[in-house]
């Protein structure tokens, strides 16, 4: 299931709405101490360090914000992606992303996201002509796949090759040379979609496909997933709709993968390297994969009919709305409603699928449900998006795949932005230390204490596996 951390990112600080630059402050009183503070707020916001002032001595430290999740703290400035959670909006760089998603496409939408304006007619020619001649993967890195387990998550192949890429091109690690920065990105957001196909041929067992560079990027990615012999045609209908879903997944601010991204980058090392932190976040349960978690509660719940005892069970709180609830948008998420409108296109390409009347009636009783509208809960991005996976013959296991593709380019602007940003720092939080202190190293035969390793000695589970 998704996105705990996906939908961890608050909405963010609206700089030009705010009053920030009235040159407000905060008015603080210690009652340890009587003292009293002003703390500048600038776009309504505090700078933690700030607080550092406030001391109940002089040898004190000074005071720190305890936020684990970072779920009031803002990590960064960025002028990319706006959220307003309450309202139901998203836009990058100012433009509604139901505006981007009726008429961009998603190499448009990466390249505003990346250099922050629309292209113009021969910019955006010559953005798509560098990302389609950069789509090929090394021989070697074919070989490195062709060596996982016919059984690897095809997530697990990506991490692992888009991290192995940064040794195919060792000069990105020259991150303040625009020129290397440049043609990091354009590798990126060519070769993902090359590999995260060839995982999946892999986990197939079938050959491998090369990109096609007279496709389009969705109708070259549905070619190396599909292709055998030469009769692969995408059908428009499928590669329009795999393309509005690039666009929906390309950047959402502060989630999960992008802070790992950022965090990862904020080392200085090359933006490979830093992408793959993205995908490792992105494969977690709590981010990327809720899409498939709606796919298996639709597939449990069977029948129409059985819907009123599955959303009994629900407000019993035995199960979970799988699809249902964002931790930013307190109102219908904007990616869901236009998902939405694209899933009857895509079945009339494919046949119907009986899990849509399930899904399409589930929202419904939902949503005239006290239960659910008073907690503001209703459907989000993957309600729909794992429909229209399995409609295109997508196994499951490749939907947090194929949600790694279009977030490529999030993470690539995202990462960009922070290496043009003044106040960029290495990453590194403090803790609150809630361990012993200044004990002394006691000789083996003096130590006793209980247990800590139970169970047998440690060796392989006993599950069977085929292979060696
Ligand atoms: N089904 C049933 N009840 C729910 C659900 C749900 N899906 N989501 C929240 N609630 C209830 C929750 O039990 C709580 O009730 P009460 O106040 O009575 O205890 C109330 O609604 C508030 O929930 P919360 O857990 O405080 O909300 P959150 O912001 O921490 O969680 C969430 C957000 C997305 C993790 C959660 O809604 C959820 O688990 N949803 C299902 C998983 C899912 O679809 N995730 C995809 C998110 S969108 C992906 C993306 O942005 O990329």
């Amino acid at each position: 299931m998704a996105t705990k951390q996906e939908t961890q990112a608050e909405p963010q600080v609206d700089a030009s709405r705010d009053g920030a630059s009235r040159g407000d402050t905060l008015s603080v009183t210690d009652n340890r101490t009587g003292k009293s503070y002003e703390i500048e707020i600038s776009d309504g916001t505090i700078k933690t360090m700030d607080l550092r002032q406030i001391k109940v001595s002089d040898d004190d430290f000074g005071m720190m914000g305890y936020d684990p999740a970072f779920t009031n703290t803002a990590s960064c400035r960025s002028a990319i992606t706006f959220i307003d959670g309450e309202a139901g909006v998203l836009q990058h760089r100012g433009i509604p992303i139901e505006q981007l998603c009726d008429k961009s496409t998603y190499l448009e939408v990466a390249y505003l996201l990346i250099f922050g304006e629309l292209p113009t007619p021969p910019q955006l020619e010559r953005w798509i002509y560098d990302v389609t001649h950069h789509t090929f993967a090394h021989e070697d890195i074919k070989k490195f796949n062709e060596g996982f387990r016919h059984d690897a998550h095809p997530m697990g192949m990506l991490l692992a090759n888009v991290g192995a890429l940064s040794t195919f091109y060792p000069d990105a690690k020259h991150i303040d040379d625009d020129e290397e920065r440049y043609m990091a990105a354009i590798r990126l957001i060519a070769k993902v979609p090359t590999l995260a196909a060839w995982a999946y041929r892999h986990s197939m067992g079938l050959p491998y496909v090369y990109p096609d560079n007279e496709l389009s990027y969705s109708e070259n990615f549905l070619s190396m997933l599909f292709k055998m012999e030469n009769t692969f045609k995408a059908d428009p209908r499928l590669a329009k709709a795999l393309d509005v879903l690039f666009i929906l997944h390309a950047d959402h601010e502060q989630n999960c993968s992008t802070n790992a991204v950022r965090s990862v980058g904020s080392s200085g090392v090359d933006p490979y390297s830093a992408v793959a932190a993205g995908v490792a976040a992105l494969y977690g349960p709590l981010h990327g994969g809720a899409n498939e978690a709606v796919l298996r509660m639709l597939r449990r719940i069977e029948a129409t009919d059985n819907i009123p005892d599955f959303l009994e069970s629900v407000k019993n709180r035995e199960e979970k709305l799988m699809g249902f609830g964002h931790r930013v948008y307190k109102n219908y998420d904007p990616r869901a409603r236009i998902i939405k409108k694209h899933v009857e296109e895509v079945l009339e390409a494919t046949g119907e699928n009986p899990l849509l009347d399930i899904a399409t009636e589930l929202e419904k009783r939902a949503l005239d449900d006290d239960y659910f509208t008073s907690r503001k809960l209703y459907p989000n991005v993957d309600f729909y998006s794992g429909l229209i996976y399995e409609a295109m013959g997508i196994p499951t296991e490749m939907f947090t795949v194929i949600f790694a593709i279009p977030r490529t380019s999030g993470w690539v602007a995202q990462w960009m932005e922070q290496n043009s940003d003044p106040d960029l720092k290495i990453a590194r939080p403090r803790q609150i230390y809630t361990g012993r202190r200044d004990e002394d190293y006691t000789p083996p035969e003096d130590r006793d204490g209980p247990e800590k390793i139970t169970g047998p000695p440690a060796k392989r589970p006993k599950k069977p596996r085929r292979g060696a």
